[in-house]
């Protein structure tokens, strides 16, 4: 037993000493071995060295106010800021993080600064040149267009107030505790009752 143990282990020796043997016998197996043993390590290092994240823009400090049309208009990305608005269906929301969008250069370039809720609804990227667009033209399935992307940019976004009518006066948030919540829906009786009374409210809580 203890023989054939002792076998086995020349053999394995002696095949091990052969590969040794035919690696030192040639240069270029010298050189093979040594560029694949860095090659490994190389792999070995750099799954274990932590990739440098890229680093992070820093964040532009939230901004809670309503805004006329022509206001928003600054907020194109071309300010050294880079800050981009958006409004959707009367809501202006910060788009900032999606500038590779709406900031210059990129395909909704035409939104930023801009009320882009026509565009939207008829899927065209234009700028809308007009003070205020009240949307009344738009047909239902374009309204409902409007309210989808309205969702979406909800939910992607930060709202940062209401896009005014001409002469509307702006809410004053410098109170709020809570976070805007922005929900609209300008051919709701709601929206219609908070103009007539006056009041601006956006802060409904969530469905
Ligand atoms: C050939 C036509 C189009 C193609 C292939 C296209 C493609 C895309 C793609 C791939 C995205 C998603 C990008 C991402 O999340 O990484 C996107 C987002 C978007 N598209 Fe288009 N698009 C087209 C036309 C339009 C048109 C006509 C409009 C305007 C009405 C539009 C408005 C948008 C908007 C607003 C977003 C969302 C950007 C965001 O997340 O803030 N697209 N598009």
């Amino acid at each position: 037993m203890a023989d054939e143990i002792n076998a086995e282990t020349v053999e394995e020796v002696s095949f091990i000493g052969g590969i040794v043997q035919e690696i030192v016998s040639s240069p270029l197996n010298i050189a093979l071995v040594a560029i694949i043993t860095f090659l490994v390590y190389k792999i070995f290092i750099s799954r274990q060295e932590p990739k440098p994240s890229p680093p992070r823009e820093p964040e532009l400090p939230k901004l809670r106010r309503d805004f006329t049309a022509s206001e928003l208009k600054a907020y194109d990305g071309k300010q050294p800021d880079g800050r981009i608005l958006v409004a959707v269906n009367g809501y202006v929301y910060d788009v900032t993080r999606g500038k590779r969008f709406y900031g210059p250069g990129g395909p909704y370039a035409a939104f930023g600064g801009r009320d882009a809720s026509r565009g939207l609804a008829t899927f065209s990227v234009t700028t809308s040149e007009v003070e205020y667009d009240d949307l009344s033209d738009l047909t239902p399935p374009e309204m409902d267009s409007v309210r989808e992307w309205e969702m979406q940019f909800k939910e992607k976004y930060d709202l940062v107030g209401r896009l005014l009518k001409p002469g509307e006066q702006p809410t004053n948030y410098s109170d709020e505790d809570d976070e805007p919540t922005g929900s609209s829906d300008k051919s709701g009786t709601e929206h219609e009752k908070s103009e007539s009374d006056g009041k601006k409210d956006d802060s409904k809580p969530e469905e």
